[in-house]
């Protein structure tokens, strides 16, 4: 179909604003045991915010390639084990993988004698670049990945991940996930320092793949 110069115009005038929309959220990791707020949910007394768990490092790809690199290997669900021993991700539609598609995340190492813990979790952010804005990142992009749980009136929860290039070859990621409403409060005391020291060590894991320059 050919479009009107105008009109084709106007879609590039939006894509190229759509790119360049400031990224507000969070850069950093909060000390441990303060809330933060997910890409899809902000922290309120309706969402009744209950624990977040974050892990970040810095990582630097091999010289020819870039941070967005590391949002490759992220979202590159099949190769997870080969890296990844905290958690695996098993697409459950056809590809391309797109916001709104289904997952089924398998964690390890939560649960004693290491029996896993599976969850069907929707794609809420799939390959998102935004500019930083009112941060010492300002003006950087900022590469957004997330997925997200929802389990009406028990509990909902997301997990985002985030790229920032800090300069001379490094690249900021963070890894933080918020779980909202009642059901929360169990994951929260029975998981929650499994949780932690998953997210540490599957930051560990990324750094030493994508170092590797196995992407
Ligand atoms: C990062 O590398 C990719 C793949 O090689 C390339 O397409 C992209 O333009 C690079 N991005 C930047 C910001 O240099």
């Amino acid at each position: 179909m050919r479009l009107p110069r105008s009109i084709s115009g106007l879609l590039l005038l939006l894509s190229s604003l759509a790119t360049s929309t400031p990224y507000t959220g969070p850069l950093t990791c909060l000390p441990s045991g303060t809330l933060m707020p997910t890409p899809s949910y902000p922290l309120t007394q309706t969402s009744n915010p209950i624990f977040t768990v974050c892990s970040t490092l810095s990582i630097s790809p091999p010289q020819t390639q870039n941070c967005t690199h590391i949002l490759t290997a992220l979202q590159d669900f099949p190769r997870y084990p080969s890296w990844n021993s905290f958690a695996r991700i098993d697409a459950l539609s056809p590809p391309p993988l797109t916001v709104g598609s289904p997952i089924l995340i398998t964690s390890f190492g939560l649960f004693p004698a290491g029996l896993p813990s599976s969850t069907v979790e929707l794609i809420s952010f799939w390959s998102e670049s935004w500019v930083a804005r009112g941060r010492q990142d300002e003006g950087k992009m900022v590469y957004l990945t997330a997925w997200k749980l929802e389990l009406p009136g028990v509990m909902k929860a997301e997990h985002a991940s985030t790229v920032v290039d800090e300069g001379d070859g490094a690249c900021r990621y963070m890894s933080w996930e918020t779980y909202f409403g009642p059901g929360s409060v169990l994951v929260r005391e029975g998981l929650g320092e499994g949780l932690e020291d998953g997210f540490e060590s599957q930051g560990l894991e990324l750094k030493a793949w994508v170092e590797g320059g196995n992407v």
